[in-house]
Parts: structure tokens; C-alpha cells; sequence
């Protein structure tokens, strides 16, 4: 195996450039290395200006999502030594690119802003412990996960041609809030998910469930929340208006 690795990246700074362009470079590696080891070898060493996320380096802060041979992964969990001696790299899809590999996650933002992620109960304005056991716990397993990455928005297709589709991301984090115990808001998420740009925008397609880096299936909990909202709408809890 060749110790030398071709990343070919994407770059493109729209205030300078008319279009992107792919730009090549060598990078000397070895065995526990990443993308993300090699993206910091070519900034520090050959190519000064190349722009991209990375924050904590080990899986957790989501920042170094990208498009890599392929699939989108974190370039921090993307080992070198699985990937051929040409590693295409480029940006995610479905967001603006600001500058190469760096996007404008504010759409993204916005729409996990918009569907109230955090706990709403009666025990919020007493002040009072929210107590919860193990097995109610075990429910969120999984889900809970999430580290936002957005690898799921970029591979969606609804997102690519519905820019209000609230997407996989923001999608699962309304089933992560359902299904805790602690939550007295569960009518609320579902209506505010049971129309057009909400879970009924979802056409299945598995992408989200394939790149998740972290397990967390949007693809079921999409399901989840469309069974719950039909559930709600026969009996009669939930209007079927907007659907
Ligand atoms: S740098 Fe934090 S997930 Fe990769």
C-alpha cells in the first residue's frame, strides 16, 4: 500500500471564483490517520487557505461533516487507511457553500430552532426535578445520539428540492422530545410536524438511515412520528387540517 494519498478537494470561494474547481494534493500518511488528519496536514503545511469545519476530533461535535469518496462521513472518523489512494472530497450538499468545504448551516439552524428541541413539561415553570427511570431512559437510546452533523440534510433528497422541508436532523429530534417521558408536549410535536413540510415530505428513501455516522435511524423515527400522527388523527386528537 502506497504511503502517499491524492486528496483531490472542492474548492470554490464564490467573492473570487466564477466556478469551483478541484484541487490536487499529496499527503504523506500512516496507519490511525483520518481525512480530518490529512484536511490539517495540507492547511498547515501546503495550502494555507483551504477552508472547513473540525472541532473536538473524536465523532462528537458534528462540525466535519463532508462528502468523501462517495458518502458523507466526519472527516475526524474517516480512517485513510479504508479509503483508495484518491480521496475525492467535497462540501455537503443542500447548503450554501461559504468558502471549499465550509457551508451555511443557518437553514439547517433554523429548522431545528423551529421545532422547539428541548423539554417541555409541567414540572418547567416549579422548578421541580424531572425524574425519569432506566427503562423510560432506554427509549431514547439511539436517538439521542444525534450530533447534528447534518449529513442527513445533505443527503436528502426531499431537501434538495423542498428548501422548508424541516429534513431528517430536525425531523428525529421532534421523536427524540416525543418519546421522552419527561415531555407534556407530545400533541403539540406531532401537529407541528403533521403537514407538508413536515414528516409527510418524506419519501422513504433510506439515504438518511445509510450516512448517519452515529446510528440514530431518521428513517424510523420519521415512521414513528407519521404513525403516532395518524394514531391521533383517528382518534380524533389531532386535526387532519394541513396534512
Ligand atoms: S471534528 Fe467534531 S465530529 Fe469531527
Amino acid at each position: 500500500m502506497s504511503n502517499i494519498k491524492t486528496f483531490k478537494v472542492f474548492r470554490f470561494d464564490p467573492e473570487k471564483d466564477k466556478k469551483p474547481r478541484f484541487e490536487t494534493y499529496k499527503v504523506e500518511w500512516k496507519s490511525g490517520q483520518t481525512v480530518l488528519d490529512g484536511l490539517n496536514y495540507i492547511r498547515d503545511n501546503i495550502d494555507g487557505s483551504l477552508a472547513y469545519r473540525s472541532s473536538c476530533r473524536e465523532g462528537v461535535c458534528g462540525s466535519c461533516a463532508m462528502h468523501i469518496n462517495g458518502k458523507y462521513c466526519l472527516a475526524c472518523e474517516q480512517q485513510l487507511k479504508e479509503l483508495s489512494d484518491t480521496i475525492t472530497i467535497r462540501p455537503l450538499a443542500n447548503l450554501e457553500v461559504i468558502k471549499d468545504l465550509f457551508v451555511d448551516m443557518a437553514p439547517f439552524w433554523k429548522k431545528y430552532k423551529a421545532i422547539k428541541p428541548y423539554l417541555i413539561g409541567k414540572e418547567s415553570s416549579t422548578g421541580k426535578e424531572r425524574i425519569q427511570s432506566q427503562d423510560e431512559r432506554a427509549h431514547l437510546d439511539k436517538v439521542i445520539d444525534c450530533v447534528l452533523c447534518a449529513s442527513c440534510y445533505a443527503a436528502c433528497g426531499m431537501n434538495a428540492i423542498d428548501p422548508e422541508y424541516l429534513g431528517p436532523a430536525a425531523l428525529s429530534k421532534v421523536n427524540r422530545f416525543f418519546l421522552d417521558s419527561r415531555d407534556s408536549a407530545k400533541e403539540e410535536r406531532l401537529a407541528m410536524v403533521a403537514n407538508d413540510h413536515g414528516v409527510f415530505r418524506c419519501h422513504t428513501m433510506f439515504n438518511c438511515q445509510i450516512v448517519c455516522p452515529k446510528e440514530v435511524d431518521p428513517t424510523a423515527n420519521i415512521s414513528n412520528l407519521k404513525r403516532n400522527i395518524i394514531a391521533s388523527q383517528m382518534s380524533g386528537k389531532l386535526s387532519k387540517k394541513g396534512v
